[in-house]
């Protein structure tokens, strides 16, 4: 039983034409996990099945159609009555998807760029084709709804990111009296202590920030005759947001390891799981798989434990998935022995890759630390631009504690830097 408290859907939703139970609010993809259906959708070129992974609007693998509009990241959409989720690309249906024959057939893969080139009338029906074919979902049922004009805001310091970094920093610039707000696309604070893989020493949430907006989702920097903005979205409408001085606070986004099959609906990041179980109260299988990171994989397998769930593998190298449509074992490096264990569901553990494009677009320098691409910065956060700087995962893997102990350090640097 994946989901924890079974009393606890209101809704119904239609998922291609079929009634499934969700629960108001949570994201519909983990409605529809809890509901027992990880296929979400068929990839682009090979039409390989598709299932939600970061539950962070990280990987793209969580898209459907939801109401009429196309690719729409569903483990960011809240669950309401008579939402219509529709799987993409996929013919006649996502589970019997002639089209995943393309898999089949190229298992080396397929440059469709040169297929039939130069083979005269193949050439030009294949250009029909690879048209035809390529895309992900289609046009929107009907015209895009009116939105108000953008909100223009000037402030001197922005916080992006209301995880424990970036509210540990706004509580430091609070008691030194710095004016700043901090933006935060969830509706709650706290990022990884709230919802993360739970660290091995105990880790309190972060005390709320007056200065948090919720539900501000930024989606860039930009530049235009009044200077740089942040690109925010806030309840469906724009604001441009002129700060003078950034802090980004955005953590990482979970790496996907390379092995077989990796991509087969029920593989989730351990981070994924983790949130579904703390936030949501669904647990994704009965028998999971927690491979990868052996620290952050026993700690995962805990929580999973906790929940009645049954782990195993943990802590193993994966070496390759396998499943009809979605995982249903996965094979595994033991000991120099490699060996098959049933599952139902995968949480693959792993360091976290910075989430550095924000970081990249403010002028930071980005750079190979040997593992992974992090923001360059000193112990104070400061970056290649004097306006910008970094804390939390931003700059490389750490625990809860140092993330916020980054953020305090950044936020006091701010202070005394004009
Ligand atoms: S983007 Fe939604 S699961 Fe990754």
């Amino acid at each position: 039983m994946p989901r924890l408290d079974p009393a606890a859907t209101d809704v119904s939703i239609e998922l291609d034409g079929q009634p499934w139970p969700a629960k108001a609010g949570e994201p519909v993809a983990c409605s529809l996990v809890a509901a027992g259906e990880p296929l979400f959708s068929r990839s682009v070129k090979y039409h390989r099945p598709r299932g939600a992974y970061c539950f962070a609007a990280a990987c793209s693998s969580c898209l459907m159609r939801v109401d009429g509009v196309p690719n729409v990241f569903t483990c960011r959409t809240p669950a309401r009555e008579g939402m219509r989720l529709e799987r993409q690309n996929a013919f006649p249906s996502a589970r019997l998807d002639v089209f995943a024959v393309t898999d089949w057939v190229f298992p080396n893969g397929m440059n469709h760029h040169e297929m039939f080139a130069g083979v005269p009338v193949a050439q030009d029906v294949m250009a029909v084709v690879a048209r035809k074919l390529a895309g992900l979902g289609q046009l929107p049922d009907g015209p895009g709804i009116e939105r108000e004009p953008a909100r223009v805001e000037h402030v001197d310091l922005a916080v992006v990111g209301g995880g424990v970094s970036g509210v540990a920093a706004s509580q430091a610039l609070l008691e030194r009296g710095v004016d700043h707000v901090v933006l935060e696309r969830e509706s709650f604070i706290g990022g990884r202590a709230a919802y993360g893989v739970p660290e091995s020493h105990g880790v309190e949430l972060p005390l709320p920030s007056p200065r948090v907006r919720f539900g501000h989702n930024v989606m860039g920097l930009f530049e235009d005759g009044g200077g740089r903005f942040l690109a925010v979205i806030a309840s469906e409408r724009l604001l441009k947001l002129y700060a003078r001085r950034l802090l980004i606070t955005v953590g990482s986004h979970p790496p996907l390891p390379a092995f077989g099959n990796n991509d087969l609906p029920g593989i989730y990041a351990a981070r994924a799981v983790s949130r579904m179980i703390r936030r949501h109260r669904v647990l994704p299988g009965q028998r999971i798989a927690v491979v990868g990171e052996p620290g952050e994989a026993a700690r995962l397998a805990g929580l999973i434990e906790s929940c009645g769930g049954e782990p195993v593998a943990v802590g193993l190298e994966p070496v390759a998935a396998h499943g009809l449509g979605e995982v249903s074992a996965i094979e595994v490096k033991r000991q120099g022995e490699t060996l098959k264990v049933a599952c139902d569901a995968v949480a693959v553990a792993s360091n976290g890759s910075p989430a550095f494009e924000l970081a990249r677009q403010g002028g930071a320098r980005v750079v190979f630390d040997g593992a992974r691409f992090v923001v360059e910065a000193d112990g104070d956060g400061r970056t290649a631009h004097p306006g910008v700087f970094v804390a939390g995962e931003q700059t490389g893997p750490c625990s809860v504690r140092e993330s916020q102990e980054r953020g305090r350090r950044a936020a006091i640097t701010l202070e005394r830097t004009p």
